[in-house]
């Protein structure tokens, strides 16, 4: 359902975005179940956890960016509407040939895949990496980046109709999670399923293999550890979550994404793959459309923005 609110006013080290686009994420879903409230002072019934647009307004201290300046940026929520705050210091510039779409839903899932595998993970040229739901949005971030760091990319994939676009992208294999363990071993997997296949992930690591937890929403969250497997792999299994960090660190990890990424992007070596786009009236339907899966990518709502 769409509302008027007020316009949001900038504070320190805030800018006003007239909002182009927003991605739909797994968070938002959970948040709008009521099982994933914000960080205080967000608001709790706006969801959207990035966004691009453009600068309408600079709070105090925000140098960095100015107004009519176009931005995309993760945001700890609100950023479905067509006002947003957003972190100065956080915010990045949209770079040339960005469309909104795919600046709407760049952020979240390339700041999620680049902190994961670079660092957490310090994936390494030549390394093996397999990078589970890889079809999704963090999934196709982590398959374009593992290849574009030098690695060997498997993805793993249950819809078989989408495998070969994951492909395109940049996976040398891509498989069904129920092969994951014949495809091993690996120096770096990324959970993006969840804990269901822990254990056979562990068993399928190098040594100083390192795992990394980032979604749960597939198979759940608890796995058995034996703990004999970890010792002998000498293996390190992490975990990591963007929306509780301080600015301070988002900024940290939106500075070393733009250094790596953003003239990829603006030179095409890097995409943002966007199954489906909707209108902010019909978010309804982007979310039955995001909840019901065997999408390549992102969804992506739309706005007429005011700047
Ligand atoms: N830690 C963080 O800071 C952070 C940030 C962003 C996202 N996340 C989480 O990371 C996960 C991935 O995010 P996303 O944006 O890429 O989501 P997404 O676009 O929905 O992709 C999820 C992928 O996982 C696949 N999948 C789901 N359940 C599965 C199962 N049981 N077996 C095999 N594959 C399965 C889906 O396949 P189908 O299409 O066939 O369902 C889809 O391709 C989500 O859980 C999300 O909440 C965490």
């Amino acid at each position: 359902m769409v509302e008027e609110r007020p316009d949001p006013v900038p504070g320190d080290g805030q800018l006003l975005v007239a909002v182009e686009a927003a991605g739909l994420n797994g968070a938002d879903l959970l948040q709008r179940a009521g099982h994933y409230p914000p960080p205080p002072g967000v608001p709790a019934d706006v969801p959207g956890l990035e966004c691009a647009g453009t600068v309408v307004a600079c709070g105090p201290g925000a140098t960095s960016h100015r107004v009519g300046d176009r931005v995309m940026s993760i945001v700890p929520g609100g950023g479905q509407a067509e006002l947003c705050l957003l972190d100065d210091a956080v915010a990045m510039a949209v770079p040339e040939g960005l469309s909104a779409a795919e600046a709407g839903g760049f952020p979240e899932v390339f700041t999620t895949a680049h902190d994961a595998l670079v660092a957490q993970c310090a994936l390494a040229a030549g390394e093996r990496l397999l990078v589970t739901g890889a079809a999704g949005g963090v999934g196709l971030a982590a398959v374009q980046l593992g290849r574009l760091r030098g690695a060997e990319v498997v993805g793993s994939v249950r819809d078989e109709g989408l495998r070969p676009a994951v492909a395109g992208f940049g996976a040398g294999v891509v498989i069904d999670p129920e092969e994951e363990a014949d495809h091993g071993p690996y120096d770096v997997v990324i959970e993006l399923v969840g804990a269901g296949s822990f254990p056979l992930h562990l068993r399928s690591l190098k040594t100083g293999g390192r795992i990394v937890f980032i979604g749960v929403g597939g198979t759940g969250p608890t796995a058995e550890l034996d703990a004999r497997q970890l010792m002998t792999r000498r293996a390190v299994v992490r975990g990591s979550t963007l929306r509780v960090r301080s600015v301070r660190e988002k900024a940290e990890a939106a500075r070393a994404l733009a250094e790596d990424t953003l003239g990829l992007l603006a030179s095409g070596a890097l995409s943002v793959p966007v199954a489906a786009t909707y209108g902010l009236g019909e978010a309804e339907r982007a979310y039955e459309r995001f909840a019901a899966g065997g999408k390549l990518g992102k969804i992506v709502l739309v706005t007429k923005a005011r700047p």
